[in-house]
């Protein structure tokens, strides 16, 4: 949450660090702000309450010369999402000038303390308090800049990634993270700074992601400096990033989400490249063959995730269960952080994370990996915190995911998981061999598959605008279908604000049906299986209480068809991927629905794509 971007170089910084604030801008989005050291050494700093168009309107006037400066947009934690409370925050003495990714969990203690020593305070925020903290330090301990942050940061508890510029030294930026992602960006005498590379790889793929506790010093005339609190030196390994620019821009679509919903197909052929091959039967996963002991046997598996990622948990608790026999739980990071769970080195931890840097799922890690589990991580965003905190992992390989609601990303994860399980499940003799078979040709076909769904496009974009009246919605799935329907029901809230719920069919008449009436439409997830007449009788009885139905329905299911208002049909494939194609409709629904209605699909209200913060 917050995006962070920081520029020193030859060129105008200010274009910069607004294309850059562009591309973080699913990290929140509720106010921006720049600062910027001219020539002169006047720092100026400009901030706007809402989106960073709103930030460039507001300093179209104003001077926006210089080549160092740094810039951030919110998602507000402490302070309502004010231009006061927006950053860059500057110290009161009006020479330095910070940006702040995280929350300063002892802020008030702090407050209080310089208070007491008669520093006055703008705003409500935490990054306010730290960055007069550092100030205070300079200038009564009569320190340089470096020493000072040091020594501030060690009385700070919290998360965070910071960049702060000083006025008296125009020629370097000082950046420091805990708990929070930054990277260094890497140029021909030039420096860029951002919360992940998507800033900084139009200029250079050269990037040091740095560590907690990592402090850096990027000075225009010298090699950058990595050192910890107590001032000791850090190496650092500069990383060439394998991204590019098409895959960080919208490419034609009208949207990030519905971009990364067509791209599906081509993102699941790059998860699976490598690891499945149908002519020789197999699917590799490099991190089993590596950590068979660990793996093979585990006493059991618990799988940590949070949102999207814990719904494509969900449906890996089945998969794993189903072709390995291994038990497994599905844990909500934030609560199982809290816990006091029994859990020894005989069990596997998998950590489900797009982003990698969620601060409940990183959380969850570290308390199994305390208590002796083996981590296995199954990430999105290389060389994240996550997929450097576990013992193992395997990467989904779809892309940069930037719109809020994750799509790709979930489809990917649970391909990971169909891949994990079907590997798990050969090395320890649980899975048929027949079956082994036939399931892997069908998860390669799943590509093609979801080729002919997407054709469906405009008329399920008919189908939702019939349904914009609504004020909420059912979701019903059974069995793999199940966690779709959870899924479908999140998507849906996320993006139109329209509240939904997902429920086992089964479990409609122990609650949900008390709501039905004409007004609430109910989606149900109906292909064809052995529960199959069990979710027809949960239509008949919808409909027996005149609600509309739209049915995920196998293709010529004609008694489905009948029944209910709306169809989608879905290729044939194996029980166990169904998610894999049910869930593409149900994205598209929710996006329709949510155009139609007049919503920002890419970054809905009060949502964040990367939630570092509790
Ligand atoms: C936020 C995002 C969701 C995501 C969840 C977990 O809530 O808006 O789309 O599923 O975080 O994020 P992660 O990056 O750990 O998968």
């Amino acid at each position: 949450m917050c995006g962070i971007v920081g520029y020193l170089g030859k060129r105008n910084a200010y274009p910069v660090l607004i294309k850059g604030l562009k591309r973080l801008e699913y990290r929140g989005y509720d106010s921006a702000g720049v600062a910027l050291l001219t020539d002169e050494h006047k720092l100026n700093v400009y901030k706007a309450k809402g989106k960073v168009a709103d930030l460039e309107a507001y300093a179209s006037d104003k001077d926006i010369s210089g080549t160092v400066g740094i810039a951030h947009t919110r998602w507000a934690t402490h302070g309502e999402p004010n231009t006061a409370n927006a950053h860059p925050h500057m110290s009161s003495s009006g020479s330095l000038a910070m940006i702040h990714n995280g929350i300063i969990e002892n802020y008030s203690v702090l407050k209080k303390q310089l208070i007491e020593k008669g520093v006055e305070f703008k705003s409500s925020t935490d990054t306010e308090v730290l960055i007069q903290l550092i100030d205070y330090i300079k200038t009564t301990s009569k320190v340089d800049l470096l020493t000072a942050v040091r020594s501030a940061l060690r009385s700070v508890i919290g998360a965070y990634a910071i960049a702060i510029l000083d006025k008296d030294n125009p020629d370097e930026i000082i950046a420091a993270r805990k708990s929070s992602p930054l990277v260094v960006g890497i140029g021909e005498e030039e420096f860029f700074i951002g919360s992940d590379a998507s800033p900084i790889i139009e200029y250079t793929n050269k990037v040091v992601y740095l560590d907690d506790e990592d402090i850096v010093v990027l000075n225009r005339n010298k090699e950058p400096q990595y050192v910890d609190f107590d001032n000791t030196k850090v190496d650092h390994d500069v990383t060439e990033v394998d991204l590019n620019l098409a895959q960080i821009e919208k490419g034609g679509y009208p949207h990030f989400m519905l971009k990364e919903i067509y791209e599906q197909p081509d993102c699941l052929k790059d998860c699976m490249r490598g690891r499945i091959n149908v002519e020789a039967n197999n699917v590799t996963l490099s991190a089993i063959i590596d950590n068979r002991k660990h793996l093979i046997n585990p006493r059991r598996i618990i799988i940590v995730a949070c949102g999207t990622s814990w719904h494509a948990g969900l449906i890996g608790k089945q998969l794993i269960e189903d072709f390995c026999q291994i038990p497994v739980e599905v844990e909500y990071a934030s609560e199982f952080r809290y816990s006091n769970p029994v859990i020894n080195n005989q069990d596997v931890v998998i950590a489900i994370s797009q982003s990698g840097e969620t601060a409940d799922t990183l959380a969850a890690i570290e308390l199994a990996k305390s208590k002796g589990a083996f981590i296995y991580g199954i990430c999105n965003a290389i060389g994240s915190s996550i997929a450097r905190a576990t013992h193992t992992g395997s990467y989904i390989h779809v892309g940069p995911e930037i719109g809020v609601a994750s799509t790709k990303a979930f489809t990917g994860q649970v391909t990971v998981l169909t891949m994990l399980a079907l590997a798990l499940g050969k090395e320890r003799g649980t899975v048929d061999q027949q079956r082994y078979t036939t399931v892997i040709s069908a998860l390669e076909n799943i590509p093609s598959l979801m080729l002919q769904l997407l054709e469906q496009g405009d008329m399920i974009r008919d189908i939702s605008r019939v349904f914009t009246y609504a004020h909420n919605f059912l979701y019903l799935g059974r069995g793999y279908n199940y966690p779709v329907a959870l899924e479908g029901a999140l998507k849906l809230k996320e993006i139109s604000y329209i509240h939904a719920e997902g429920y086992p069919a089964a479990e409609m008449k122990h609650g949900p049906i008390a709501l039905i009436d004409e007004e609430m439409p109910v989606v149900v997830i109906a292909t064809q299986n052995e529960l199959h007449d069990k979710v027809l009788s949960n239509i008949q009885e919808i409909k027996a209480r005149h609600a509309r139905v739209i049915a995920i329905i196998s293709k010529g299911d004609e008694t489905v068809k009948k029944l209910a208002d709306a169809t989608i049909e879905l290729p044939e494939t194996e029980k166990c991927l169904e998610p894999l194609l049910a869930s593409i409709p149900l994205q598209m629904l929710a996006y329709y629905v949510a155009i139609a209605k007049g919503k920002d699909v890419d970054q809905p209200r009060n949502l964040a794509k990367s939630v570092t913060v509790e």
